[in-house]
């Protein structure tokens, strides 16, 4: 049985103040981030290094006594583990050997493959479970196919997901493939985060705004539907969260046909907009404006009230609607938890 705030929120649970935590919670704003990942080299070493992956996942957790830890790890290992050289720029971001033919797609190393790479992002989580303080819950995560497959196909992040949408449009058997190897790869590594020590996971689909009409169903939600399927069949009653990016108007319902135990919002829709549209069908985690905590002041505190305010009548999981910037100031992130928190 669990008290965990977060886990009895997900369960659908309407608490009197909302569990907490945040989007890149380990991250650049934070002096002791930026200490360890110079100690382990670069940002895909830290990675790599479980000791260290697991102490940057752990220190907002010290800082702030955040109601959740995410595992420290990044959305673009898994299709790395598949064969592509991953590699990030210093101030663009991530590069990747493209996956854009029937050859490359064939080329991609088999699904059980995976764990040789990814290895040690389930030692972080195996530390993780010693070390986290026992009423806070551990997320794993990964990327949606969507947004995985945007980063395949451009090898590299893009403004529209222009290269994805233009295979989609010429050769969709492709595309199509490439959708379910990946989703049938993301089914393993969560699982395998689970035995590790997940106690939640969350799919990432940052770009599922991109896609519009049947596009939408076929390669954010069903997908996301697919994998949710085979995890809750393989682990009963894992909670599950789910996250389509501005997906406006397809929130709507999208936790029923989906299968996830709660939807995250972005900030592109109000928190009075997705507590009437999107919490009657369950817990719903956002969403505060990140841009807050780079301005602070009076309207990061009714910012924070007012999120809380608007998803009080039910299930919530207090978050940002992305994730923190590395120009935010650590100071009002105490002041954004203490005005949940009402103190
Ligand atoms: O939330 C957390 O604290 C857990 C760790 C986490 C990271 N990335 C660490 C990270 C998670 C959950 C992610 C998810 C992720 N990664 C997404 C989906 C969520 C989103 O932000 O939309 C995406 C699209 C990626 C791919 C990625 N990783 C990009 C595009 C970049 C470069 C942009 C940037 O912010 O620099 C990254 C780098 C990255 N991932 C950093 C961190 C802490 C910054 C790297 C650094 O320290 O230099």
């Amino acid at each position: 049985m669990t008290d965990k705030p977060i886990l009895r929120a997900l369960k659908g649970e309407t608490l009197p103040t909302p569990p907490i935590w945040m989007m890149r919670q380990a991250g650049r704003y934070l002096p002791e981030y930026r200490a360890t990942r110079a100690q382990a080299g670069d940002f895909l070493s830290l990675c790599y290094n479980s000791e260290l992956a697991a102490e940057v996942t752990l220190q907002p957790i010290r800082r702030y006594g955040f109601d959740a830890a995410i595992l420290f790890a990044d959305i673009l290992l898994l299709p790395q583990a598949l064969g592509p050289k991953l590699w990030f720029e210093t101030g663009e971001g991530p590069r990747m050997e493209t996956t854009t033919t029937p050859a490359e797609l064939a080329a991609l190393r088999p699904d059980e493959e995976i764990h040789e790479t990814l290895a040690p992002v389930y030692e972080t989580l195996r530390i993780l479970t010693r070390e986290l303080p026992r009423e806070t819950t551990l997320i794993g995560f990964a990327g949606a196919p969507w947004t995985v497959a945007t980063y395949m196909i451009a090898g590299r992040g893009t403004k529209d997901q222009g290269p994805a949408h233009a295979l989609k449009a010429t050769d969709r058997a492709t595309f199509a493939g490439l959708i379910d190897k990946i989703t049938s790869a993301t089914i393993l590594y969560l699982s395998a985060q689970v035995q590790a020590g997940a106690e939640v996971v969350k799919l990432f689909d940052s770009w599922a705004g991109s896609l519009k009409g049947q596009d939408f169903t076929d390669f954010a939600l069903k997908p996301t539907a697919r994998i949710i399927a085979a995890l809750k069949a393989k682990h009963p009653g894992l909670p599950i969260i789910a996250f389509p990016r501005e997906a406006g108007d397809r929130y709507i319902g999208f936790a029923r046909a989906s299968g996830a135990d709660c939807v995250a919002v972005d900030n592109s829709v109000s928190p009075e907009w997705a507590a009437e549209n999107v919490q009657k069908d369950g817990c719903v985690q956002g969403n505060l404006a990140p841009d807050l905590l780079v301005s602070g002041g009076e309207p990061l505190v009714q910012g924070a009230r007012r999120v809380t305010r608007a998803f009080a009548g039910g299930p919530h999981i207090f978050n940002l609607g992305h994730g923190i910037t590395p120009d935010a100031d650590p100071d009002n992130v105490k002041r954004m938890i203490d005005a949940v928190r009402g103190a």
